[in-house]
């Protein structure tokens, strides 16, 4: 299959992507969740950030990053000196996926989105990165690093680094995108693994560090 492909606008900008995302149906994640989590911020910005998919609460409220690992990736960001409000949200998947609801539970628990899935909702990233074109892309977690940059992508490996966010050639961004030749990519540790982490503060102090990387890049 396609995947997101045939329903992605050819113009329009990160408006006409976000209304036309909502109808998405390239994958049979929509199925299960509320609603297509798009991404949120300014249309045009320096810095964007990309997350693995939506959450609980994302999936509820429709915007990204406004639950628990939403919130210690804003504080980190402020503690790194980057404005949040200047930077672009998104996720490699734009659908929540969850294990089937077990009874007594409040919070629906995630599921990791299968490569297929990843595959599948890709053409929504390339779009977002070729409307918003910004000169840093910071991934959060292996997801996010495997759909930027091709499925061998480790996050230990790369950490805290610049590299060169040249599309993947087992995971091509899009079919005939064009290359970027100046825009770089930043990998480092999902918050949810910070918040998920024996040492919450040590794992928290590794992501701002790694954060003061782009903070410093984007001057
Ligand atoms: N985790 C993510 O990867 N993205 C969100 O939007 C929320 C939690
Ligand atoms: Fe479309 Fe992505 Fe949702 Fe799948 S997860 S239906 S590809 S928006």
């Amino acid at each position: 299959s396609d995947g997101a492909l045939p329903y992605v606008p050819a113009r329009g900008g990160i408006p006409a992507l976000r209304r036309a995302a909502a109808d998405c149906r390239g994958c049979p994640l929509y199925e299960n969740a509320t609603q297509t989590v798009f991404g949120a911020g300014p249309a045009r910005a320096r810095l964007m950030l990309v997350g693995e998919q939506p959450g609980d609460q994302e999936d509820r409220a429709g915007e990204p990053f406004v639950g628990p690992a939403g919130r210690l990736l804003r504080s980190a960001l402020g503690e790194a000196g980057l404005d949040e409000d200047q930077a672009y949200f998104t996720n490699a998947v734009k659908h929540f996926k969850f294990a089937p609801v077990t009874e007594g539970r409040k919070r629906r628990i995630h599921k990791a989105p299968s490569l297929g899935e990843l595959t599948a909702c890709r053409p929504w990233l390339a779009a977002e990165l070729r409307g918003v074109d910004p000169e840093l892309v910071v991934a959060l977690g292996a997801t996010a690093g495997k759909s930027l940059l091709g499925g061998s992508f480790k996050v230990t490996e790369s950490r805290g680094a610049l590299l060169p966010l040249t599309p993947g050639t087992d995971l091509p961004l899009a079919t005939g995108e064009e290359s970027d030749g100046d825009r770089r990519l930043l990998a480092t540790v999902h918050p949810s693994a910070v918040l998920r982490s024996k040492d919450r503060d040590e794992a928290f102090a590794g992501l701002v560090s790694d954060l003061r990387v782009a903070s410093r890049f984007l001057g």
